[in-house]
């Protein structure tokens, strides 16, 4: 029986976590976000309703749930205030909410500065969401950025945020952007800490409570894809934290001894948004298609997504980062109806082939796909609701990947509601 379980996107993002982690979410005590903030875009469609999430767990439709955004996020609170009134808007309104008092907190400028950094940059820019992310990450780390815990002293925030704002103003002018004034700032969150207070608590400390009790169902929801991870991902497109369950622990202020099983979400093909090199990218009508039938746009920015084949290289690379038990295998209807299907095993670069992702974006963008062939299959399979409801040559697409990458597919989503998914593993049904 798993009760910690850590659910991460495994290729570039995007990879259908939102309905994984609803699916989980339903039954968890407390579900945990780690990382990123809301340049994520998670979608959770049921009872024929459609939310979207950015920096919320996805725990908040369950009032028995207790959601947590934890240390290693970067909080924007003006976005969360607007992401609970939409959610408000929609009918729900029961929900526990905390937010950690150490994590990083997104400002005005980092949006400002985000957008004028891939400006600067031309024709080599990352395509980030421009929610600020990486200038918040990078305060973080340079350690003259605030936190939210920062909001329930007024003037120590207040202190904080002079020595920001004298630094950053100088910043934004050098690049012809608007400064920001003291009072407008410090004005604005202190209404948002008014609204936001009462969640802003040690979450490490809540999360243990958790911990401690035997039967609790713990989830820790991943942001973004382990392709996008800051160390391991095709570095400089990549986001600016880590997507693997290898940041919970620091990420949430807990001991790694905690975490039971991994599921690594990936699609039964590839996306990709944003810049970057995409080994198994396929172009026209093809990816036309894929795009099409899966929706293939960003939740955030509405950007159309880069459409690929299942790359086994990545995904065995990114299983062995985060330790993954499980694949959830998202989006697999989507497939239905090509006459083959193809899965990248192996890159062929500089005459030699390569069973790992190079470190480097140069080598990589010179990588071709090896690829086999998979015979395709005709049937539409929304409806299939158990192993055996699938055709056999989708069966058998699925004993390839398992082939290919050393791991166990538990998870088969055959399209977007809760109800059009196929629970395989013995292991992740007692969750
Ligand atoms: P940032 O996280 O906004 O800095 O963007 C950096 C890169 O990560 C860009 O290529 C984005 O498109 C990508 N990215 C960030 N968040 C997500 C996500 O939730 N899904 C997919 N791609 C993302």
């Amino acid at each position: 029986m798993s009760e910690r379980l850590v659910v991460t996107g495994s290729q570039w993002g995007d990879e259908g976590k939102g309905k994984i982690t609803d699916w989980f979410a339903c039954r968890a005590d407390m579900v945990v976000r780690y990382q990123g903030g809301n340049n994520a875009g998670h979608t959770v469609v049921f009872d024929g309703h459609k939310y979207s999430l950015q920096s919320i767990p996805s725990g908040i439709f369950n009032p028995a749930t207790v959601n947590v955004m934890a240390n290693g996020m970067v909080v924007n609170p003006e976005s969360v205030v607007a992401e609970l009134e939409r959610l408000h808007e929609q009918g729900i309104n029961d929900y526990q909410l905390y937010i950690s008092d150490r994590a990083a907190m997104v400002m005005p400028w980092h949006s400002a500065l985000d957008g004028a950094y891939e400006a600067m940059k031309g024709g080599e820019k990352i395509g980030t969401t421009k929610k600020g992310i990486g200038p918040a990450y990078s305060d973080k780390y340079s350690r003259t950025g605030l936190r939210m815990g920062d909001l329930l002293e007024p003037e120590y925030f207040a202190e904080r945020l002079r020595a920001a704002l004298e630094q950053k103003n100088i910043e934004l002018k050098s690049l012809g952007l608007p400064e920001f004034r003291f009072e407008e700032v410090y004005g604005r969150y202190m209404e948002l800490a008014a609204i936001l207070g009462p969640r802003i608590c040690d979450t490490s400390e809540l999360i243990n409570s958790y911990l401690r009790m035997p039967d609790k169902k713990i989830l820790f929801e991943g942001a973004q894809g382990m392709m996008l991870c800051i160390d391991h991902g095709t570095y400089p497109f990549v986001t600016s934290s880590t997507p693997s369950a290898s940041s919970v622990p620091v990420g949430a202020g807990i001991s790694p001894k905690w975490i039971d099983n991994v599921v690594g979400v990936a699609k039964a093909y590839c996306t990709r948004v944003g810049e970057g090199p995409f080994p198994t990218e396929l172009q026209g009508e093809l990816a036309h298609e894929i795009r099409e039938r899966g929706h293939e746009y960003g939740t955030v920015t509405g950007r159309p997504r880069r459409i690929g084949w299942f790359d086994a290289v990545v995904a065995r690379y990114t299983a062995r980062l985060a330790g993954t038990d499980y694949w959830a295998l998202m989006l697999f209807d989507v497939l239905s109806g090509l006459d083959k299907v193809c899965i990248c095993t192996g890159y062929e670069c500089d005459g030699k082939v390569m069973t790992t992702p190079p470190s480097t974006i140069s080598r990589l963008s010179r990588c071709k796909p090896v690829l086999i062939e998979v015979e395709g299959w005709k049937e539409d399979i929304t409806g299939a609701r158990s192993w055996d409801d699938l055709p056999e040559a989708a069966k058998n697409y699925v004993r390839k990947i398992e082939e290919v990458t050393g791991v166990e597919v538990g998870i088969i989503s055959v399209g977007p509601d809760r109800s059009q998914t196929i629970i395989l593993s013995e292991k992740l049904k007692d969750f």
